[in-house]
């Protein structure tokens, strides 16, 4: 999206597999990603209808474009929030993120009374575009998968009635690391730009460790049938959704809005999960469901990435009225 035909001819390097191109790679990201970010926030800002002074703390999340003062304090800028909020910066943790962002409003909500936490992930892809390796066939796989995207959310706790109105709720958050996956999902930031490696044992490795996270999030809630719950998978590819759906026995319902989103937007790493709740919530209310979950009450948000690192969010939904 980010790069033109103009930029690549001017810049050749860009089209080199591993050719010293850094800086031109970060001057793009450090401006474009807060601005692409900035879209989406104004959106999710604009359908929560508050004043943008209301919101409290910004978690803003990226792969791309470090430089000081960081990305949220640009979206500051850009968006015109007060000067008093409170900023998180989560920068490459690739694709688990999106999750790990909804992990720590979560404990801000609740820690914090009246808090509004604006969530914001954008992700370009002009740090990994590169040109083949022989070599190094997942570099081509990464770069068929992965694309740019900017979603936004609002998280709050105790709503106000008339005012507000919720979408979901964030029940439980858990991290963990998948056992023997070290450099299973690696990224490494050079003078070439980011080169992301991926083992082709990651649909295996995210497969055979899925219902460890799973039993412990929902043990509790004395759930252990996955198709009686909503799912908001990261898609990461779609080698790894089919090996999913038959290691769980999913109904291939369950996966759609992932497989969705998958399909017309490509892996946005961070972004994700956050477009596939839009999806879930907007298609639940198109066929007249009970609920933002497909007329069910409790959900799975599931993300993965580097590490590998696994974030299982417990979801409720919120009935449609
Ligand atoms: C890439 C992908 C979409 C291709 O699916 P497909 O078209 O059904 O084809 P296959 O899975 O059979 O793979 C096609 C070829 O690519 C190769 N390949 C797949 N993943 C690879 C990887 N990570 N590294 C190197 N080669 C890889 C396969 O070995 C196969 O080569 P072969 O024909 O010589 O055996 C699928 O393998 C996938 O979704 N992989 C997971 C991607 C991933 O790890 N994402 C994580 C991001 S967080």
């Amino acid at each position: 999206m980010h790069l033109t035909e103009d930029i690549l001819k001017q810049n050749p390097n860009l089209c080199e597999y591993m050719a010293p191109s850094f800086d031109i790679r970060q001057d793009i990201v450090v401006t474009e990603v807060p601005k692409l970010g900035k879209s989406a926030a104004e959106k999710a800002i604009k359908e929560w209808g508050q004043p943008k002074s209301n919101i409290t703390h910004l978690i803003f999340c990226t792969t791309s474009g470090v430089d000081m003062p960081s990305a949220d304090y640009r979206l500051t800028k850009l968006l015109g929030l007060r000067s008093s909020i409170k900023r998180f910066m989560i920068y490459q943790q690739g694709c688990f993120a999106g999750a790990t962002a909804l992990r720590l409003a979560k404990d801000l909500a609740e820690n914090n009374a009246a808090a509004r936490i604006l969530i914001v992930c954008s992700e370009i892809t002009a740090v990994t575009f590169r040109g083949p390796s022989e070599t190094h066939l997942d570099c081509l796989v990464e770069q068929a998968l992965f694309s740019d995207g900017a979603a936004a959310v609002i998280v709050g706790s105790d709503p106000v009635e008339g005012v507000e109105r919720p979408l979901f709720q964030l029940i439980t958050a858990a991290q963990t690391l998948l056992p023997d996956s070290e450099g299973a999902v690696d990224g490494f930031f050079r003078e070439y730009g980011l080169i992301v490696h991926l083992l082709k044992d990651v649909p295996g490795l995210i497969s055979e460790n899925i219902e460890k996270s799973l039993k412990e999030a929902f043990d509790p809630l004395g759930i252990s049938d996955w198709n009686s719950i909503f799912w908001i998978a990261h898609p990461g590819g779609p080698a790894i959704l089919d090996k999913v759906e038959e290691k769980l026995g999913l109904k291939p319902e369950k996966l759609q809005g992932t497989r969705k989103v998958l399909s017309e937007y490509g892996n946005m790493s961070s972004a994700c999960v956050l477009f596939i709740l839009d999806e879930m919530r907007q298609r639940s209310i198109e066929e007249g469901r009970s609920t933002t979950g497909e007329g069910l009450d409790w959900g799975v948000l599931y993300g993965f990435g580097p590490g590998l690192t696994v974030e299982t969010v417990v979801l409720h939904s919120v009935a449609i009225n």
